[in-house]
């Protein structure tokens, strides 16, 4: 993938579910009665956990997940920034059908009035409920998180949310700051509450309602760490000595990396801790104690969320839900599965556990068609007999293809690098990933006509997977990247 936007949404993809008949029947039939679906969606969370083999972050409770679920180790976001993600995987539609890859239109008016995965649910007889973070704030959801399409009931914010980026860190000084690093005394922040602490609790009270309801329910808890700021209890900070703290294993500029790839997170430059640095730009290199204390505290955001988590499934547990309800997470254990797959994908493969009719697939283009897939069902992952007759399902090469995209206002590091509207798109990176590289193409970009240029290439790198893993050798120029561009060519 280019270079990680802002909001790295599900690097992997656990789906869970304790209903022992998922495996030996269709799922929700009539003896059992329709699944519930828990989708638990966090933001900027990378595969630091302990069942992705991190040896150093905690994560009990979500490898505890993980550890009776499918596990997708090569699970691939579609564009990754909050948006245009959340928007795609939502609708199962990539960002040049949703047109949206910044943060700025809302589907339904500008592209097409694209179903959601819980407004089909929702159209199926659920209860649907959005707790926190589920479709960005802003435009991208009409100001109302797709209100009422998506939703049964009016989508829950966490009051406290709106001082997340105020200045409620303690500095060195002793005064407050709007900081990267900030971990918190809870009882001393504005309301004494996080807002993932206020969404675990609403979330276990719709549980609690939906106990004695006759519908089943489609619940969406998403939270908001770890992404910055690095704002959770300072007692998660104790897990993480910093003479513990590794650093990076390349943090350099990787070699021969095209310009137009490279993010100058600016994101991260704008918060006070980070401006009293006075780092060059866009490369200039953040110094060695800070880098182990941004790692820290990215750790201990990860293990504050790991017991939201934890709080969350065991009410799941106590309520005796826990076996009618597929849990979908945005992490990876279990039976692990190293195909590539898509975020994409989740739509045919949620509704497709839950026993409801699985859309057919797009035509090309489709953004009059309401009501389609662009991913994969990955029930056969589930070991699943195959009850829907898809020809398409088996030799099909996308199936070991993931694809994503990134926009870029320039070809070199700029202000809004990271974030280009729309208007100021003028690059387009399209990378594909498979079990053996990643190769992307950055191609001239018409924002007004949404189209790519393939003959206007600006830059391409081609990273090979087993040599390479942590994509530091960019082999586009070299003779061994040359043939196997040569194979691609039709
Ligand atoms: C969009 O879809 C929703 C849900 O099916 C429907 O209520 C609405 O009328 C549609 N809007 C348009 C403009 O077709
Ligand atoms: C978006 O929200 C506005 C204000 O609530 C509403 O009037 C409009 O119909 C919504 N757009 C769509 C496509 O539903
Ligand atoms: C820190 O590292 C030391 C030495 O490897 C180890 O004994 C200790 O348990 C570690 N502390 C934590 C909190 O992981
Ligand atoms: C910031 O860095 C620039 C060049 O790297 C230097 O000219 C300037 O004096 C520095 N400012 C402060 C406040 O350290
Ligand atoms: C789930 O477990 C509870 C209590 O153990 C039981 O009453 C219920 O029937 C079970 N539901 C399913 C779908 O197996």
């Amino acid at each position: 993938m280019p270079p990680a936007g802002r909001c790295l949404l599900w690097l992997g993809l656990v789906l869970a579910s304790a209903h022992a008949s998922l495996e030996s029947a269709a799922p929700g039939d009539s003896t059992t009665g329709p699944l519930n679906v828990l989708l638990i969606i966090v933001d900027d969370l990378r595969p630091s956990l302990g069942c992705y083999g991190d040896k150093l972050v905690r994560s009990p409770n979500i490898d505890q997940l993980s550890s009776h679920s499918l596990l997708f180790q090569n699970a691939f976001a579609q564009q990754a920034v909050c948006a245009p993600s959340r928007v795609s995987f939502l609708t199962g539609r990539r960002p040049d059908t949703t047109h949206l890859y910044d943060f700025n239109s809302y589907w339904r008016i500008h592209a097409g009035n694209f179903s959601t995965i819980p407004q089909y649910f929702k159209e199926n007889g659920y209860m649907t409920m959005s707790v926190g973070k589920v479709f960005h704030p802003g435009i991208s959801s009409n100001y109302s998180d797709d209100s009422p399409y998506s939703w049964s009931i009016p989508p829950y914010h966490p009051s406290s949310e709106k001082y997340e980026n105020t200045k409620t860190c303690r500095g060195p000084d002793g005064e407050l700051h709007a900081n990267l690093l900030c971990p918190v005394d809870v009882v001393d922040v504005p309301e004494g509450t996080l807002p993932d602490k206020q969404s675990t609790e609403q979330a276990i009270r719709l549980l609690e309602k939906m106990k004695t309801s006759a519908s089943p329910f489609f619940l969406a808890v998403g939270y908001h760490k770890p992404h910055i700021p690095f704002r959770y209890p300072k007692e998660f900070q104790k897990l993480y000595p910093l003479e513990n703290i590794t650093l990076a294993p390349d943090p350099q500029v990787p070699d021969g990396l095209p310009s137009v790839a490279y993010n100058p997170w600016m994101d991260i430059r704008q918060r006070e801790d980070v401006q009293a640095l006075n780092l060059s730009v866009p490369y200039g290199p953040i110094p060695v104690d800070f880098q182990r204390k941004i790692r820290q505290s990215y750790f201990a955001s990860v293990s504050y969320l790991d017991t939201q988590v934890g709080r969350l499934l065991s009410a799941l547990d106590d309520l005796q839900l826990a076996n009618s309800t597929i849990i979908a997470f945005a992490s990876d254990h279990g039976r692990r599965v190293m195909d590539l797959v898509e975020l994409l994908s989740l739509f045919p493969t949620l509704v497709g556990l839950a026993g409801l009719h699985v859309p057919p697939r797009c035509p090309v283009p489709s953004f009059r068609v309401q009501l389609c897939r662009e991913g994969q069902n990955l029930r056969k992952h589930f070991r699943l007999q195959d009850l829907e007759e898809d020809p398409h399902l088996r030799d099909n090469p996308r199936e070991s293809i993931a694809y994503s995209q990134y926009p870029r206002p320039a070809d070199y590091p700029q202000w809004n690098s990271d974030k280009p509207s729309l208007k100021d798109i003028k690059v387009m990176g399209y990378s594909i990933r498979t079990v053996d590289y990643r190769y992307t193409v950055w191609v001239g970009f018409d924002p007004h006509e949404f189209l790519a240029n393939f003959s206007d290439v600006h830059a391409g790198e081609l990273y090979f997977v087993d040599s390479d893993p942590l994509q530091d050798h960019n082999m586009y120029n070299d003779s061994q990247g040359r043939d196997l561009l040569q194979s691609l060519m039709p």
